[in-house]
């Protein structure tokens, strides 16, 4: 009998304790987050941050808070990376989802944090090719700015310390109503209307002059 009762005692408290685990989990205040847990973002993003081409991940050092901030919302809203046809941006969607909103200061502070890294080298356009795209960028200036330095008053983001092959897919994406056609996706929906026009020999020379403004 003894004997018995002792059992229950250890087997109610084996029922308790996954309980008692799920609840702090579940408590986002119980848990401490730490810089380095985001080092599996480097996975794909190269261990600089400073963006892997042969898996389509761009550069992130560099980047500003508040782009990092409108990005990680649109891969967890599902304004970005869940169009059928956005499959790089489905790479992204899960490490987006899976944070908790309470971690999202500190992999921001991570992000942030890394040095800025010298821009990839693209192929040398010729003067006239970038001449041509300086004209081509001149109606996104307003929100860009001249140096495509970006412009947080407009939410635009800084675009010349970013890789060429990325810039193309994303202006490609805004064109085709692959990015920023979600109902909610403000921000996106400001940058499509202005990708709206313009055809890929376009983008090819605007894409030159932005990365001839690299930092
Ligand atoms: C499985 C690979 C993978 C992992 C892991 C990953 N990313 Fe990404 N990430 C990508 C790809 C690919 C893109 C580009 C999507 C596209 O082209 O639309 C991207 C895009 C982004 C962007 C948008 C950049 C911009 O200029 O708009 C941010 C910000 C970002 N990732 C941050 C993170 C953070 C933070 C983590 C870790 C929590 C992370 N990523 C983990 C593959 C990954
Ligand atoms: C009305 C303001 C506005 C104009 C004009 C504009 N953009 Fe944008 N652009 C934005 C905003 C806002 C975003 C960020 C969208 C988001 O948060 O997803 C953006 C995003 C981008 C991105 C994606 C950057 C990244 O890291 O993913 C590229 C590339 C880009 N713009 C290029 C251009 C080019 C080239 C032009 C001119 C043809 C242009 N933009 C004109 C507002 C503008």
């Amino acid at each position: 009998m003894r004997h018995s009762l002792s059992c229950w005692a250890v087997l109610t408290a084996l029922m308790l304790l996954p309980t008692q685990l799920s609840a702090q989990i579940n408590d986002p205040s119980a848990m401490e987050f730490n810089a380095r847990d985001y080092e599996y973002c480097l996975v794909c993003h190269g261990s600089f941050g400073q963006g892997n081409i042969a898996v389509k991940a761009p550069v992130l050092a560099g980047m500003e808070a508040w782009s990092i901030r409108n990005q990680l919302q649109a891969f967890r809203e599902g304004w970005r990376g869940s169009h059928s046809l956005d499959l790089v941006g489905m790479e992204m969607a899960p490490s987006a989802r899976a944070l908790q909103p309470s971690e999202l200061p500190t992999v921001i502070e991570y992000i942030t944090a890394l040095p800025p890294q010298t821009a990839h080298a693209t192929d040398a356009a010729s003067e006239a090719e970038i001449d041509l795209g300086k004209t081509l960028y001149e109606p996104c200036i307003a929100c860009h700015g001249a140096a495509a330095d970006g412009d947080q008053e407009y939410q635009a983001p800084a675009l010349a310390y970013q890789d060429g092959a990325y810039l193309l897919r994303q202006l490609q994406h805004f064109r085709d109503g692959v990015r920023g056609s979600h109902p909610k996706d403000k921000r996106g929906a400001r940058m499509a209307a202005a990708a709206s026009g313009l055809d890929d020999a376009a983008i090819a020379r605007i894409i030159s002059y932005i990365k001839s403004q690299a930092p």
